[in-house]
C-alpha cells in the first residue's frame, strides 16, 4: 500500500490542450496589440522621415507623397493580421473560450470530487483494517490423521506451502519450540525468531530470542499485533488455548509420524475460509489452506 507509485501527471492529456490553446490565443492578441501600436509609432516615423528629413521628397508616385502609400500598405498587412486573429480562428473567439472554460472547469471539479471520494474510501479503509488488538496464530502444516513430523523433520514436500507460510510470516514474531529450531538449517530471514526452552544458556545465534516459557514469548512478541506460533507438537499443543487464529495446510494423505498436531474443536473453532489444490510437478500431495477462527 505505501510503495513508491510512479507519480501520473496532475492534469490530463484533454485539460493539457485547452490550457495550451489558450495560452496561444492570449499570445496572438497580444502580438495584434503591439503590431498595432508599432503601426501607429511607424506611421509617424515614416510622416517625419518624408516631411521634416525629406527622405524621398522628390519621390512622388501618382503625385502623392511615398509615406501615404507605405501607411497604406502597412494598414493593409495589419488588416491582414487583424483577420487573422479575429476572423480566421473565429472557432477560438470568446464563446469558444468560455466554452473551453467551462469544460476545463467542469472536468476539474469532476477529478477533485472522484479524488475526494477515494480519499473518503481510502480512510475508511485504514481505519476499518487497522489492527487494534494482537492476533495470536499457530501456522501448521498436518497430515489427515495429524502427523506433521518425524525424526525432527517436516515428512513431505510441498513448494506452495513453504511460500504460504513464508508469505505469512514475513516480517513477523515466530514462536517455535527448540526441537523445531534446531530442525532449521539456520534462521529463516526476516522474521524474529523467539525460541522456547527449559534449558539455562541456550546457545542461538544474534537476533535469535530465547524464552524459558509460552507466556514469556507472547511477551517477547507484544509489539507484533500478528505474531506465529509455527510449532512443533509439544508448543502447538500448549498454545492451541490462548491462540485467536489457526492458519493450517491440510495434507490430503496419512503418514507415519512421531509428532501430531492436537484436535481441532468444531464447539471452538470455525472455519471461515478454505481453498483446496491438486498435487502437481512442485507438490507432491493434495492440499488444502484453512483458516480456523475461535468462536
Ligand atoms: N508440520 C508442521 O507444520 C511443523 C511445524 C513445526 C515443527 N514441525 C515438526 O515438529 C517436530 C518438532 O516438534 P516437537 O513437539 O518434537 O518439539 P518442539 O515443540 O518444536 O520443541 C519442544 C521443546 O520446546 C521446549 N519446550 C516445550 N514446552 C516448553 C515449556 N512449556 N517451557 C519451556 N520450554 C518448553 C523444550 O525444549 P528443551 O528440551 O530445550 O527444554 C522442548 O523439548 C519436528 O518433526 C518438526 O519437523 C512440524
Amino acid at each position: 500500500m505505501f510503495n513508491k507509485k510512479k507519480s501520473t501527471p496532475q492534469i490530463d492529456k484533454e485539460q493539457l490542450e485547452l490550457l495550451e490553446n489558450a495560452q496561444k490565443r492570449i499570445k496572438q492578441k497580444k502580438r495584434l496589440y503591439a503590431h498595432f501600436i508599432i503601426f501607429l509609432i511607424g506611421s509617424v516615423i515614416l510622416i517625419i522621415a518624408n516631411t521634416v528629413l525629406g527622405i524621398g521628397k522628390e519621390f512622388t508616385p501618382f503625385g502623392k507623397e511615398w509615406f501615404l502609400f507605405a501607411i497604406l500598405i502597412w494598414f493593409f498587412i495589419l488588416l491582414y493580421h487583424t483577420f487573422n486573429v479575429f476572423i480566421t480562428n473565429k472557432f477560438m473567439g470568446k464563446e469558444w473560450e468560455k466554452k473551453q472554460l467551462d469544460k476545463l472547469m467542469v472536468l476539474q471539479q469532476q477529478r477533485i470530487k472522484k479524488m475526494r471520494e477515494d480519499l473518503r474510501k481510502e480512510e475508511i479503509d485504514i481505519v476499518k483494517n487497522k489492527p487494534t488488538k494482537q492476533t495470536i496464530t499457530l501456522i501448521a502444516a498436518t497430515a489427515e490423521n495429524n502427523a506433521i513430523g518425524k525424526d525432527n523433520k517436516l515428512i513431505w514436500h510441498l513448494s506452495d506451502d513453504l511460500k504460504h507460510f513464508k508469505n505469512l510470516t514475513n516480517g513477523h514474531h515466530i514462536i517455535m519450540g527448540r526441537k523445531t529450531f534446531e530442525s532449521f538449517p539456520k534462521p529463516l530471514p526476516n522474521r524474529t525468531h523467539i525460541v522456547i526452552t527449559r534449558q539455562e544458556n541456550y546457545k542461538v545465534p544474534d537476533g535469535v530470542i530465547v524464552v524459558n516459557n509460552l507466556e514469556d514469548a507472547i511477551d517477547a512478541a507484544k509489539s507484533d499485533l500478528q505474531p506465529y506460533i509455527i510449532g512443533g507438537g509439544e508448543i502447538y499443543k500448549q498454545a492451541l488455548d490462548i491462540a485467536d487464529k489457526i492458519e493450517l495446510t491440510r495434507v490430503h494423505d496419512t503418514f507415519e509420524a512421531d509428532t501430531f498436531f492436537p484436535e481441532i474443536d468444531p464447539q471452538i473453532w470455525k472455519e471461515t475460509s478454505h481453498r483446496k489444490f491438486s498435487k502437481d510437478e512442485k507438490n507432491d500431495h493434495d492440499y488444502s489452506f484453512i483458516t480456523y477462527e475461535r468462536k
